[in-house]
């Protein structure tokens, strides 16, 4: 995997949370948090939280005294994530990749993670790594995307970029919707140790107000940006022009609506 495709930085997070957030994220979260809470926990780990979507979801689905600690690869998110929340809200934002947890083993006893694990090239390594710092008894709880044929949006977005870059198209929007095969995501985790794992899929509404906005979402909000802007040849403001004028065509110009479907699976370290 191109290392870029795991460089959410510089103004990416501002443009990701501004318009990728609302589009795909805060739906998920809700519905993720929420089956976090009814677990009660009292130690979580949010793996890959980004700009603190899910994390504000936990933080408001549970108690104050749940020690919440919101992890991320990369700094920028991080920080991104910081500004939304107060001293007082029990937080620790701490940068780590999810391939080398730089926390003690059994230390939690819930790991969540909303969309992160398709940026990791090892994926055995992610849950051997959740499932060493979860306690006997612990939980995993994780998102994510369905596969392209599910998900319109992206979809139609690669499409007219394929067309826009002669077929030559940047590789990263198929990155978030390539790791959906639940056999082999059985077979990961079952190789890390996790047995008794449920699947439950998703189905879900994408809005947003009109395709500019996805545009920039897309385009300017994820290391799509960093792929196209190492090939030296394109203004992005292009790019954006091209995807919002095609995505008319296929959303419309207002109160724009797309199917979305993703999966949340879950399983516990055994007791
Ligand atoms: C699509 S975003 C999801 C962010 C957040 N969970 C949300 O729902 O909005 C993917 C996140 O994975 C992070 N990421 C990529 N590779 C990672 C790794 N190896 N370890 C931890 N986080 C990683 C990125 O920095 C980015 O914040």
């Amino acid at each position: 995997m191109n290392d870029i495709y795991s460089a959410f930085t510089g103004n990416i997070p501002e443009n990701y949370d501004r318009y990728l957030g609302p589009m795909f994220f805060h739906d998920c979260a809700e519905d993720l948090a929420a089956r976090i809470a009814g677990g009660e926990p009292e130690k979580v780990l949010e793996i890959a939280a980004g700009t603190g979507i899910a994390t504000r979801y936990l933080r408001d689905h549970l108690p104050a005294r749940v020690h919440i600690t919101a992890s991320d690869l990369n700094d920028a998110m991080l920080k991104h994530a910081e500004k939304k929340f107060s001293e007082s809200e029990n937080i620790r934002f701490q940068v780590a990749d999810a391939m080398a947890l730089p926390f003690e083993d059994q230390h939690f006893d819930l790991v969540a993670c909303q969309f992160g694990i398709m940026f990791c090239p090892d994926k055995v390594q992610f849950f051997q790594q959740a499932r060493r710092v979860l306690a006997p008894g612990g939980r995993l709880l994780f998102s994510i995307w369905d596969s392209l044929e599910h998900n319109p949006l992206p979809r139609t977005t690669n499409e007219i970029l394929a067309e826009f870059f002669d077929g030559d198209v940047p590789a990263f929007l198929q990155v978030p919707f390539s790791y959906h095969d639940q056999e082999q995501i059985r077979n990961d985790m079952e190789q890390a140790g996790f047995s008794d794992i449920q699947f439950e899929t998703q189905q879900g509404q994408c809005v947003f107000a009109e395709p500019t906005q996805a545009a920039l979402g897309m385009v300017t909000g994820s290391p799509l940006r960093l792929e196209i802007e190492q090939r030296g040849d394109t203004a992005i403001d292009d790019v954006v022009d091209k995807v919002a004028a095609d995505l008319k065509t296929t959303f419309g110009e207002r109160d724009c609506r797309a199917p979305m479907r993703w999966t949340v699976i879950s399983t516990r370290r055994e007791e």
